[in-house]
């Protein structure tokens, strides 16, 4: 399949975002953090940024939603450079097959995570950050400007509000955060880890600066080069295998792409070598990931021939 030209993608985003507008079935708003519970599920949003090519939108894509769990790549990213390969004696690589929030593995595989994107794993990564940093206020300061640098956007902000209502509620992730310090597996206060994890949960963005912000994974040459070629290559193959958590391989079926998802209903998908994509619509699937954003990114996969398996749609 030839690459889509500018119009060409520009009628596709507006295609699919049409209709995403025309589905009835939206999904369902997580409500487990009360300040997410009231955001409107009908708002769709999809951006497409490749670099030397204007960033192409296509629905609500200025409005700032909550990125929640798509922070973890970016903390990753910087625990990463932090500690390097020695960040896996704490946390493993493969996929869990539960939900986000899961507990049972963690007890089962005596306190290490099964992979960085499930709730127990995002913990550590931010742990990490939070050890080369020393205080909450310097961790959230180093997400910030990483996620700003990567978007080449000062005004990214993180919604105090969310991070508020999520340390009032997130009861399992103290659960998880405890249960990592009875293994040793928490170097930082529960409370502390937590509150620079709540809040780097708690970015907004809107899908245009979330799309631009995903470039530095692309690999292209002209993208920011925040991180090291062969660590793109390995942040990708966790995105695929690990970043829908129970519903990873089910992504990886209908889009064929390294992808991340958050309760806040966004998904930032990576196209290796060309594009980086972000989708936002609030209403979740069964797994907890934005359903209509999954079916776009799925549209989105057959209609521009875009994925690491093949160019063939159904
Ligand atoms: O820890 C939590 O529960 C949230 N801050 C993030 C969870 C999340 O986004 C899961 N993704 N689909």
């Amino acid at each position: 399949m030839t690459p889509p030209d500018d119009a060409t993608l520009q009628a596709i985003l507006d295609r699919i975002a049409l209709e995403a507008r025309e589905d009835p079935d939206k999904g369902r708003v997580a409500d487990y953090i009360p300040e997410l519970a009231a955001i409107d599920p009908d708002q769709f949003a999809i951006a497409v940024a490749r670099p030397g090519h204007p960033t192409l939108i296509a629905g609500d894509a200025a409005t700032p939603f909550s990125i929640q769990s798509v922070s973890k790549v970016f903390t990753l990213a910087i625990a990463l450079g932090l500690r390097g390969d020695r960040l896996w004696e704490r946390v493993g690589r493969e996929p869990s097959g539960q939900a986000f929030d899961s507990v049972i593995l963690l007890e089962l595989e005596r306190g290490r995570p099964r992979n960085p994107f499930i709730n127990a794993g995002a913990i550590v990564t931010t742990d990490a950050v939070l050890s080369g940093t020393h205080e909450p206020r310097g961790a959230l300061a180093a997400i910030l400007s990483f996620v700003r640098d990567a978007a080449g956007d000062e005004k990214i902000h993180i919604n105090d509000s969310v991070a508020a209502s999520e340390i009032a509620t997130g009861h399992r992730n103290f659960a998880l955060a405890h249960y990592l310090l009875s293994h040793g597996n928490l170097e930082n206060p529960p409370h502390e880890t937590l509150g620079t994890y709540f809040h780097q949960c708690a970015i907004e963005m809107t899908c245009r600066q979330l799309a631009n912000a995903g470039l530095f994974l692309t690999g292209c040459d002209d993208a920011p080069g925040l991180v090291s070629p062969g660590r793109i290559r390995r942040i990708n193959a966790l995105m695929m295998t690990c970043g829908h958590y129970d519903g990873s391989g089910d992504y990886a079926y209908r889009v064929g792409l390294p992808g991340k998802s958050g309760v806040g209903g966004g998904i930032l998908t990576i196209v290796p070598d060309k594009a980086s994509v972000a989708v936002w619509a609030p209403g979740l699937n069964r797994y907890g990931n934005s359903k209509l954003g999954t079916e776009a990114m799925q549209r989105l996969s057959d209609l521009t021939g875009w994925s690491v398996f093949g160019t063939a749609p159904d």
